[in-house]
């Protein structure tokens, strides 16, 4: 997308601002000291989009809103029509809005649209590439995380990058996917592909910067299971920490719609940033070591 500002030009419009990733994005780009604005517009209402764009006139524009459902996902299977005004109506706004303005957006979309399947099967370490179709639509939020990313596929201003199952240091947020399995009264064991953002949420700011635009697989490299993670937990952590299994078959008792499990394939992510860590070493490195309350054996 066109040439690349020059460093001291970058302001960033963001949206999101009361959410997670919207908020980890601002705090990163306070301590890089790089301008930026939150955006005040609902993104459904153009107008309003196009009115925080002349007014802050930004380099990029990020988007990490949207509609994630509350207490989960299983939100947006009775809330239809929200669900589709945020994350269909107003995503498709906001990349057009910027394609007239000729402004990259850096798009936070989800890799929940896929799940294992004869082509990708579990523990075969073929994961699912930027270009595959998705297969999983099971879900109202992942059916229409699915549309749009088709869609916005046609946007040439547009970098897509697929989020899975998010995690940061801060163990004491609900959101974040270690806290969310180590709370659950059982849990499901299945390897995935997960987002550690402590380390990807600053390289999506130099993705940005470089103008890369498509679709990325926004994941560290390779697969760890909830087991994997719990055992990490209770090594680092909490030594008495225990937890039950149960089944995908059982899980469905528990839950409105199925959720995806899945590998992405993160080479393409990889190659551009070949310093960033496979999961399970980051796991280590960038949230269980920071945190560690059990002795150093
Ligand atoms: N967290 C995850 O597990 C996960 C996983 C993969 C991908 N993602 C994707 O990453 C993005 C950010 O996730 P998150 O966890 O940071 O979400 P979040 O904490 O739920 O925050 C969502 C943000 O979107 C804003 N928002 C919702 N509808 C809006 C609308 N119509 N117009 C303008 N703003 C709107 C909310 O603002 P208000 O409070 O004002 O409504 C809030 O600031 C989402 O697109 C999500 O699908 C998240």
């Amino acid at each position: 997308m066109g040439s690349s500002p020059s460093p001291d030009s970058f302001k960033f419009l963001i949206y999101g601002k009361t959410g997670w990733i919207g908020g980890l994005l601002g705090k990163l780009c306070e301590a890089q000291q790089i301008p930026f604005v939150y955006g005040s517009a609902r993104l459904e209402n153009r107008a309003a989009i196009e009115s925080d764009i002349a007014s802050s006139k930004p380099s990029h524009v990020f988007n990490a809103a949207g509609v994630t459902g509350r207490p989960n996902v299983d939100w947006c299977e009775s809330h239809k029509v929200e669900t589709i005004r945020a994350n269909v109506v107003g995503t498709l706004s906001l990349a057009d809005v910027c394609r007239e303005k000729g402004l990259v957006l850096v798009n936070f979309a989800t890799g929940c649209i896929f799940e294992y399947d004869e082509g990708h099967p579990l523990g075969s370490g073929i994961g699912f590439k930027e270009e595959d179709k998705p297969n999983f639509i099971g879900s109202f939020y992942s059916k229409t995380k699915a549309m749009v990313e088709d869609l916005l596929s046609n946007y040439e201003n547009v970098c897509t990058l697929r989020v899975r199952m998010p995690i940061t240091a801060d163990l004491s947020n609900p959101r974040n996917f270690i806290t969310k399995i180590a709370r659950y009264e059982k849990v499901v064991n299945i390897p995935n592909s997960m987002t550690i953002l402590d380390e990807l949420l600053p390289v999506s700011i130099e993705m940005a910067k470089r103008n890369l635009t498509g679709v990325w697989n926004f994941t560290n490299p390779g697969v760890v299971s909830h087991n994997e993670i719990l055992e990490m937990y209770k090594e680092y952590i909490d030594p008495t920490f225990t937890w039950k299994n149960f089944n995908l078959e059982e899980q469905a008792k528990v839950i409105v719609a199925p959720r995806s499990n899945n590998e992405l394939d993160a080479t393409k992510l990889s190659r551009e940033f070949p310093s960033i860590l496979p999961i399970k070493e980051s796991l280590i490195e960038n949230v269980f070591k920071p945190n560690r309350k059990t002795p150093v054996a």
